[in-house]
């Protein structure tokens, strides 16, 4: 079977320096919405507008930026060349419909988790363009990965526009199967929190060993972010990182043997992903 995922991109300096600044609608700055923002306005890659009816959403204005609290707002002469979508998913129903007036010229980023391609163009037309990803949380800090994958109606400028969007908040992969986003929300989109996990029972260990809690919290949050650090900063496979610091009868083999029992971790780990992609199959839509 030929690779699924076309192309991944890191953070191009080409990209990065190209200006030609084009006109973006965003709708939606909460969490992600301003995250992705920030990433934008580091590389001089603004909305012209974004759309929120929540107050603190107000804040993210700027000489660059108008936020508005409706579209109705939003002048009619505005042309958008991408109008990037980071509402909840239980909001898109009743947000998409009056955007419909834009598929004629933009193309359509949806960050929504678990909101299908055919979910999208049911509530903005068939014939949009659209782009649908999923990203996760280390975007807040230029750090995150993101998955995406076009229609058909998507030109190349277009899928050049989302892909230099996408990069601004982290690394971008394409993906010619719809069907793999549900894996991949299952991975990447929730795996920060499996992650923060490990830092809290670390920290929980830490203190049934003794440790006082300050340190045993330093201990656990420094030891995952270093490492993950580590891992980024060394093209080894983590498999092979891990072994460089286990010494055969040591402290850390004697716990990756407690770990690593085919009924621990690699069961745990094989099940929590499966039960998030089933999870990503069922909210769907
Ligand atoms: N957080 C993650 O880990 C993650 C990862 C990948 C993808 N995503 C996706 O990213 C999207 C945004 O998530 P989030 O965590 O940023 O949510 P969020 O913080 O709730 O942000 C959504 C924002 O959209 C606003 N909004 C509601 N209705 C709107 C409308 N009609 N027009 C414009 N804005 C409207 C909300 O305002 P109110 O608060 O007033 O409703 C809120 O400020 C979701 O679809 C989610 O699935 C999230």
């Amino acid at each position: 079977m030929s690779d699924p995922v076309t192309s991944a991109t890191g953070q191009s300096p080409s990209l990065q320096a190209a200006g030609n600044i084009p006109p973006i609608l965003l709708v939606g700055c909460g969490r992600m919405g301003s995250a992705m923002l920030s990433g934008w306005r580091e590389r001089g890659l603004a909305p012209s507008y974004a759309v929120d009816p929540a107050p603190a959403a107000a804040s993210f204005a700027g000489p660059d930026m108008t936020v508005v609290a409706s579209l109705a707002e939003v002048p009619d002469s505005f042309a958008p060349s991408a109008v990037v979508v980071a509402v909840k998913p239980q909001n898109a129903a009743d947000t998409l419909p009056a955007y419909a007036r834009y598929a004629g010229h933009a193309v359509f980023l949806s960050i929504m988790a678990g909101r299908t391609i055919g979910g999208i163009q049911s509530l903005v037309g068939g014939n949009a363009a659209i782009v649908r990803a999923m990203p996760n949380t280390p975007a807040a800090v230029r750090q995150g990965v993101t998955v995406a994958c076009a229609t058909a109606a998507v030109s190349d400028p277009q899928r050049a526009l989302c892909d230099r969007l996408l990069q601004a908040i982290g690394v971008v992969a394409w993906a010619d199967d719809e069907a793999l986003l549900d894996p991949v929300t299952a991975v990447s989109g929730s795996g920060p929190a499996y992650v923060f996990l490990l830092a809290e029972l670390m920290e929980q260990a830490a203190i049934a060993q003794g440790i006082p809690a300050d340190l045993a919290r330093l201990l656990a949050r420094q030891t995952v972010s270093g490492s993950g650090a580590l891992l980024a900063a060394n093209p080894e496979d983590a498999a092979e990182l891990r072994k460089a610091v286990t010494s055969p009868g040591g402290t850390t083999a004697a716990a990756l043997q407690v770990l690593m029992d085919p009924a621990a971790w690699p069961a745990s780990m094989q099940a929590a992903i499966e039960a998030a992609t089933v999870r990503s199959r069922e909210l769907a839509g």
